[in-house]
């Protein structure tokens, strides 16, 4: 638990004493359990809504957590987990902000969890048993289904990043409103981020794809070619339900262009299997803002013009990129936006390879306060995501889009790193689904 939340905890606790002794009508939480927590009334509810996506036969967590028996044999293991908040695997600050389908256990789902294994982790009675929530939210409409061209064995262990071009169907321009992905194999697909190439860049990545052998080609920070022009569409990781973008907004497409799947496979030790994942669309002919989906990030770094150096050996090298956007978003936007009009961030996504330790995006007003947007204070590179925030952060002329990368370079044998789209390469960039 963060010591945000228990200083939350306690101060919810402290206002329940408080509404009992004035009397208050309040709807205090009870502060003291009753009776001991099973399994059946208690614990599996919680487990079932926030650990089944993954913790299920056949998917990409090391064990299921369907039954008393599972939960029991890993009882220890449940309380470090949640305890440390490792899992969910939910990577944003709570300090931050606030976003959509968060995947993280709540305060009082928490305690539970804790409590069950603490007292001894009892089974309780099967007439005890609660109906499992429905999930809410997801993709409300499947209107353009691509899959993989052909299905792939990843060749690399225990991680295989592969990218898959797929055609684009449709022969107008239309707007992309809303993005799920179907894995087709959960036992071995960990993430996967889908990416648009408009079609002027659809040559570059075919050639990527031309000179490697088998369906698609390996990609690893990105889907190759130049990063900052990929457009992210969306990111999938297990349990997530694929979204509809904010209303009325959407991603222009042009005729011609392609869908560029990365895919995340993880074997877990096992042997690979094949995987043929499909995305689904929500597709309208009009939208009343059209989004744009924007990287951030120094263009500097990109040309190594000011190489982003991480030194070897050095424990925490920050990088930080800070721009007003507003003034520019015409030439950034390619024409999609205007100059001068305030921008609205509704989503955001940070991204850097495997020796990042921190990362946040946030706007700088020109008071000197600040907006948090995304915040991940434990970097791990396999749950990337793209987070849809709760309350959307508009930015107006003045406001200063920020992201700060934090890395850690100091084990034995380091070298220097600096931007690129390798394994030994590294990368600080922010992306965001803006409208106007
Ligand atoms: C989004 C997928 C996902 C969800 C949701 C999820 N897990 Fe996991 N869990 C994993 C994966 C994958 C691993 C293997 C280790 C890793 O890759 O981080 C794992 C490992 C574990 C482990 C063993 C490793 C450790 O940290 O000790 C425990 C215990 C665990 N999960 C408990 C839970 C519980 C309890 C919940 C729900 C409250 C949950 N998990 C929700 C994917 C998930």
């Amino acid at each position: 638990m963060s010591r945000t939340s228990r200083l939350r905890l306690l101060a919810g606790a402290c206002l329940a004493v408080l509404a009992a002794c004035s009397g208050g009508d309040g709807d205090p939480t009870p502060t003291e359990p009753q009776t001991p927590a099973t399994w059946h009334k208690d614990v599996a509810p919680v487990v079932q809504a926030k650990c089944g996506a993954c913790h299920t036969e056949g998917g990409i967590a090391p064990f299921a957590l369907q039954t008393y028996a599972d939960a029991f044999a890993h009882r220890a293991a449940i309380k470090a987990s949640v305890q440390s908040g490792t899992m969910p695997p939910w990577p944003p600050s709570e300090d931050c902000s606030t976003y959509k389908q968060d995947r993280s256990l709540d305060d009082a789902q928490q305690a539970v969890l804790t409590r069950w294994v603490d007292e001894g982790a009892a089974e309780g009675s099967a007439a005890d048993a609660v109906a499992p929530a429905t999930p809410t939210g997801g993709l409300s409409r499947a209107d353009v289904v691509l899959q993989m061209p052909e299905s792939y064995l990843p060749t690399q262990a225990p991680d295989d990043y592969r990218c898959f071009i797929i055609d684009w169907p449709e022969t107008r321009t239309r707007y992309i409103t809303g993005f799920r992905a179907d894995p087709g194999n959960r036992a071995t697909v960990h993430h996967v981020i889908a990416f648009l190439a408009k079609p002027a860049q659809v040559s570059g990545f075919q050639a990527l794809d031309d000179a490697s052998a088998g369906p698609g080609y390996t990609c690893f920070g990105g889907p190759g070619g130049d990063a900052r022009r990929a457009t992210w569409l969306g990111g999938w990781a297990p349990g997530s339900l694929g979204q509809d973008f904010p209303e009325d907004t959407g991603l222009r497409v042009e005729p011609g262009s392609k869908v560029i799947l990365q895919v995340h496979y993880n074997d877990h030790g096992q042997r690979a299997s094949a995987d043929r994942t499909s995305v689904a669309f929500k597709v309208d002919d009009t939208v009343k803002k059209v989004a744009i989906v924007q990287p951030w990030t120094n263009p500097d770094w990109v040309s190594d013009k000011v190489p982003m150096r991480i030194a070897a050996g050095a424990e925490d090298t920050t990088h930080v990129w800070s721009m007003e956007p507003t003034p520019f978003m015409s030439f950034i936007s390619e024409g999609v936006f205007v100059n001068n009009v305030p921008i609205t961030v509704h989503s955001a996504a940070l991204h850097m390879h495997t020796r990042g330790t921190h990362a946040r995006a946030e706007v700088q007003h020109p008071s000197g306060a600040r907006t948090c947007i995304l915040d991940i204070p434990r970097w791990d590179f396999h749950w990337q995501g793209s987070y849809a925030l709760q309350r959307p952060v508009q930015l107006w002329n003045g406001d200063r889009l920020t992201v700060e990368c934090h890395w850690d370079n100091s084990a034995p044998g380091a070298t220097e790193r600096r931007w690129g789209e390798g394994t030994d390469d590294e990368m600080c960039l922010g992306v965001f689904y803006l409208t106007q």
